[in-house]
């Protein structure tokens, strides 16, 4: 069985998360997909950034939801994680999807609305992704129920996954009467039982974040259908031999 790399905020752990740089080297690197984070600006233009606020990955403070995109492309994305890269930028998301729309890669567009429910998030990435006829090859995932099953009441054909970092009794029933079509797991989570019980439920299993050898043949050998990781090129290497 074949299991997906996805790069995990883009080739994170050689360029800066989230930019055009680390999504760059994550397709020279071999990934079958990447994964990255939305917000939403105060002008409600969808950017990719993991955290809420900005003072981790920018050279500004606060957060996104009270900057507006005019203002967020003033901050400086690159120079945090290495001098080569300052003058990077926060991306939109549609400069993400225009970038992505001619390579064959899979899209996991997680909403970042655990912390913060963003207004119409679900409805706003769901156009953007249909604008760009992405929709087959995207998953949007988030840790936040209630927005999953806005995602499925905008179309239930979308490709949706639960996030979850916590172990859950009834974890499987729960996730299947949400409409996900995959859970996204914490690797400490993953066991052949679970594997197996989401397979049977049709349900994928894709594992985060994995960055050691042994865990990504670990994950390969219980039938994981994706991983998410900051060294993709390591990944590509071990499924081969796999
Ligand atoms: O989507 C998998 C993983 O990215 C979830 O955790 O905190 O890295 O966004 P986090
Ligand atoms: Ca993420």
């Amino acid at each position: 069985m074949s299991t997906t790399i996805f790069a995990h905020r883009g080739t994170s752990k050689y360029a800066p998360e989230n930019t055009m740089a680390a999504f760059h080297l994550a397709y020279q690197q071999g990934s079958d997909g990447i994964e990255t984070d939305v917000h939403l600006t105060k002008d409600h233009i969808p950017v990719l950034m993991h955290d809420e606020r900005v003072n981790r990955t920018t050279n500004g403070s606060g957060y996104i939801k009270d900057f507006t995109f005019e203002q967020l492309q003033q901050l400086d994305a690159g120079a945090w994680f290495a001098s080569e890269f300052a003058g990077s930028q926060i991306v939109p998301l549609d400069e993400f999807l225009e970038w992505i729309q001619d390579k064959p890669l899979y899209l996991n567009i997680e909403l970042k609305n655990n912390k913060i429910d963003y207004n119409h998030l679900e409805m706003i990435v769901y156009n953007r992704v249909s604008h760009y006829h992405l929709l087959h090859r995207t998953t949007l995932s988030t840790f936040n129920p209630t927005s999953l099953r806005r995602l499925k009441h905008l179309n239930r054909n979308v490709g949706v996954a639960l996030l979850l970092s916590k172990r859950y009794k009834k974890l499987v029933p729960m996730a299947k009467d949400l409409g996900a079509n995959a859970i996204h797991i914490k690797f400490r989570l993953l066991n052949q039982l679970l594997v197996d019980k989401c397979h049977q439920e049709n349900m994928a299993v894709r594992v985060y974040t994995v960055n050691k050898p042994g865990q990504m043949q670990r994950c390969f050998a219980m039938g994981s259908d994706g991983i998410f990781t900051d060294v993709p090129k390591v990944a590509v290497h071990y499924h081969n031999q796999f």
